[in-house]
């Protein structure tokens, strides 16, 4: 029941539509995307059970049986024994393809819970409801799920688009400033690739655009969603425009491969944004200024942008093995300009030597 105040933003393509909703007070919304299950379960890390309890009472009160599943918090949850508990558990529940899944959560919980929900029956609906600035912007939308295995992180996964993603802004209450800075990372990519208010927003009052309860809060959040609905709806499965989406995440992921994957997610992408930036320049594609700006814009965010010189050669190696490369060439996205996103491929050692000085603390 989305009423007066509430955002949708349509995703189309290949794999199904689905609405991502955004505004207050909206778990009523969540039984309409599941319409015709008799059962659903909500899965949410105990944490959380507060802002799954409004989702569990809406559906009750639609007549759907609903059993509140416990996983752990965080990446710890985002693991095949998560995965093989929650099979065990829609078994139990006797969960169908005309029933449904929730997942209450950050980007780790969304993940493997719409693995599960993939692989269950071979597809099950899953609605999404995002607790983090990351799930609402990134991870809950465009229908990739994964989980972390022994091989590595998000080496397994489906491409499953929900049934639909609520984004309850009442939810950014009890996140943790540091989780929302940690967002700020994606939310500043969007702005340079596609979206470059963005930009000018946070540039207008950095300080408030770093705690969720500022101003201009919900502004970035749509603006965000809507540049990720428009790529993934053109190209799901990254046979495309959805490359775009992974600027500054080439240095990015191979920071937090040599962090052990304890660094959080953002603060690696900030560093691999200043580095895309100083790539751009590098090779005569983008402006001093605009790659300048990225430094500016992050650090007014309390987001870091520089990493230790000595780690470059395991670096490199690192991106050379990433599952996103192609052979033996690395490719980076960079700009052309602001809101310009373009391939480099196969970049000069040098140029990439020269380009990791502008990072290199
Ligand atoms: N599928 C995709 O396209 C995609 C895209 C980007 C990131 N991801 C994945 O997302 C994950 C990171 O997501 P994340 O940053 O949301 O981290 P997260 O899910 O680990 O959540 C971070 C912490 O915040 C807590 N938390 C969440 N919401 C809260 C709230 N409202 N109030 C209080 N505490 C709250 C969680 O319990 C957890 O401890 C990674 O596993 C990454 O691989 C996936």
């Amino acid at each position: 029941v989305s009423g007066a105040g509430t955002t949708t933003i349509a995703v189309g393509g290949g794999g199904g539509s689905y609405d991502v909703l955004v505004g207050h007070g909206l778990a009523g919304s969540v039984p309409a995307m599941l319409s015709g299950a008799a059962s659903v379960a909500v899965v949410r890390p105990a944490v959380l059970g507060r802002h799954a309890a409004a989702v569990t009472d809406a559906l009750r009160a639609a007549g759907v049986a609903v059993t509140e599943i416990d996983l752990p918090a965080g990446e710890t949850g985002k693991a095949t024994d998560t995965v093989v508990g929650l099979w065990d558990t829609l078994g139990r529940l006797a969960i169908t393809r005309s029933d449904g899944v929730v997942a209450v959560g950050g980007g780790a919980t969304t993940d493997v819970v719409g693995f599960a929900a993939a692989t269950w029956l071979r597809g099950v609906r899953v609605v999404h409801v995002p607790t983090t600035l990351l799930g609402m912007v990134d991870a809950a939308v465009g229908g990739k799920t994964g989980i972390n295995t022994s091989a590595g992180k998000n080496l397994v996964g489906a491409f499953h688009p929900p049934a639909g993603v609520v984004v309850d802004l009442d939810v950014l209450a009890s996140l943790p400033a540091a989780e929302w800075v940690n967002g700020m990372a994606e939310v500043v990519k969007a702005g340079f690739i596609d979206d470059p208010a963005i930009l000018d927003i946070i540039e207008g009052a950095p300080s408030a655009c770093a705690v969720p309860d500022g101003p201009a809060a919900r502004e970035l959040i749509e603006r965000s969603i809507r540049m990720k609905a428009r790529v993934v709806t053109e190209d799901l499965r990254e046979a495309g425009l959805r490359e775009m989406l992974n600027y500054g995440h080439t240095l990015g992921h191979a920071v937090e491969r040599l962090e052990d994957y304890r660094m959080p997610h953002g603060h690696a992408v900030s560093i691999g944004l200043v580095f895309a930036a100083a790539l751009g320049v590098r090779a005569g594609r983008l402006d001093t200024d605009t790659a300048e700006r990225h430094r500016a814009l992050l650090e007014a965010l309390g987001l870091p942008t520089r990493y230790p010189g000595d780690a470059w050669p395991r670096l490199l190696d690192a991106m050379r093995l990433d599952k996103k490369a192609r052979g033996d060439r690395l490719r980076f996205v960079v700009l052309d300009g602001l809101a310009r996103p373009g391939i480099l491929e196969g970049p000069p050692q040098e140029l990439l030597d020269d380009a990791y000085t502008e990072v290199a603390a």
